[in-house]
């Protein structure tokens, strides 16, 4: 751990390099005790990120997943989409398991607010497409719509008296989607988190975070959704509203480029894509379904099963070529313990389909590995092809769900 930690330096992004739930929740929660500050950039509560410790599972919305570190400063970026209710929820869980985060939470005055009505308003949109995107229904594609029609509301008006704004606001949206707003729950919602929040909130986020390059603290990033849901460069327009890579984080986080030293691309060792749109190594029949069940891909947010199948090399690639990884964790090595036969997707032939390269599978548990040195040969084989075909190098290897299955190269 210590090498990787040297190699990683003063600020690391954690990004998905798949269409999300590669198991960056656990990645950060395990490096998050070694870096000074957490921070979750973009996104809103379409992320679920599961960490399991001590046996006892926490599941992540809005916070980023290393804040179970206690005393860290935890900070939500301007690129972020809050729905105060579901953060306050968050902070009240986690109180009750004996984390206290209020008095070290740091949200971004330019966050937006998403509102009750944007969910409503995203079920209603997805209802009226002719071919659905699948979206989590937690308003986020219309909570950033209003952000980029410069009519979203930031954090920074929690102080003011929003009853007026939010009536005419409700009239516009009865009017352009047939839905109805709870004005009184939405002012409830709001007066609720202003007694909460309010002195949580830093005033010029920038400023912040140079304060904290300046004082050589050491900060983690942790990504929500993936490289391929990205609005610039993701499976459009079949992807999330926000921007989900490393840059993405820099520009949510207002941070220069230039700051960050290290990213690391999180992979499964399989794939899983929840909503509509191309997946190319997708196995719809009952192969799919024993991945589904031996991964628990169930979605952590919406309970739908994920569509699962197999590692396409030149997706994480791709993901790579975006966000420049320095290094893969590869997650859920375990799930395939019992597969006779891994196909890996190595690119399309010139009829358009996916061909394969079929590894070996290793039919052993590697369940709570952590020593590389004790992986079946075949294990090694299956992550060595992964390395030589991507030409990065993969450091470490998730287990299974605890904080200590890990391998660290
Ligand atoms: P995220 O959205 O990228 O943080 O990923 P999710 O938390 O949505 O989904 C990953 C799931 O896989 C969670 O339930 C994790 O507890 C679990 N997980 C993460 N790493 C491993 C691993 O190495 N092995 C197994 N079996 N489960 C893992
Ligand atoms: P984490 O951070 C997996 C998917 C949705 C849908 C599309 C658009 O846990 O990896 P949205 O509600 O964002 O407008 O939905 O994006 N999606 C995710 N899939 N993991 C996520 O987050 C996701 N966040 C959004 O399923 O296909
Ligand atoms: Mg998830």
């Amino acid at each position: 751990m210590k090498t990787l930690l040297k190699d990683l330096g003063t600020v690391t992004a954690i990004i998905g390099a798949q269409w999300g739930d590669e198991g960056k929740g656990k990645m950060t929660d395990i490096l998050g005790s070694h870096f000074d500050v957490l921070a979750r950039a973009c996104g809103g509560a379409n992320a679920g990120h599961t960490i399991v410790v001590g046996g006892k599972k926490h599941v992540f919305r809005l916070l980023p997943s290393g804040c179970l570190h206690e005393g860290k400063p935890v900070v939500l970026g301007s690129g972020m989409v809050i729905h105060l209710p579901t953060l306050l929820e968050e902070i009240d869980i986690l109180k009750a398991a004996g984390v206290e985060i209020l008095d070290r939470l740091l949200i971004s005055s330019g966050a937006h607010i998403v509102f009750d009505f944007h969910k409503a308003i995203d079920a209603a949109m997805e209802e009226k497409r002719e071919n659905g995107i699948g979206t989590t229904k937690k308003g986020i594609g219309p909570a950033y719509m209003d952000k980029a029609a410069r009519s979203g509301i930031r954090i920074e008006r929690l102080k003011d008296d929003l009853k007026s704004e939010l009536t005419a606001r409700a009239k516009d949206v009865q009017e352009k989607y047939g839905v109805i707003v709870d004005l009184d729950t939405e002012l409830k919602n709001i007066a609720d988190a202003r007694t909460q929040l309010l002195h949580r909130i830093v005033p010029s986020l920038p400023v912040l975070m140079h304060s904290f390059l300046s004082e050589k603290k050491t900060i983690l990033i942790e990504g929500a959704q993936a490289t391929l849901l990205d609005l610039d460069h993701g499976t459009y327009p079949y992807v999330t509203s926000s921007f989900t890579t490393s840059s993405g984080a820099l520009q949510g986080l207002g941070m220069p480029p230039r700051s960050l030293s290290s990213c690391i691309g999180v992979i499964k060792a399989y794939c899983t894509r929840v909503g509509s749109g191309e997946f190319l190594t997708e196995e719809a029949g009952p192969i799919g379904d024993r991945l589904r069940e031996r991964g628990g891909e169930y979605g952590s947010v919406t309970g739908r099963p994920r569509r699962c199948g197999w590692l396409h090399l030149p997706d994480v690639m791709y993901a790579g070529y975006v966000n420049g990884f320095s290094c893969f964790n590869l997650t859920k090595l375990d799930v395939l313990d019992e597969e006779e036969q891994i196909p890996v997707g190595i690119g399309k032939n010139a009829a358009g389909t996916v061909e394969y390269r079929v590894m070996k599978g290793w039919k052993t548990s590697t369940q709570g590995v952590r020593d590389w040195n004790k992986l079946p040969t075949e294990a090694r084989e299956y992550i060595e092809f992964i390395e030589t075909f991507t030409k990065v190098p993969v450091r470490l290897i998730g287990t299974g769900q605890a904080r200590e299955d890990i391998i660290v190269r």
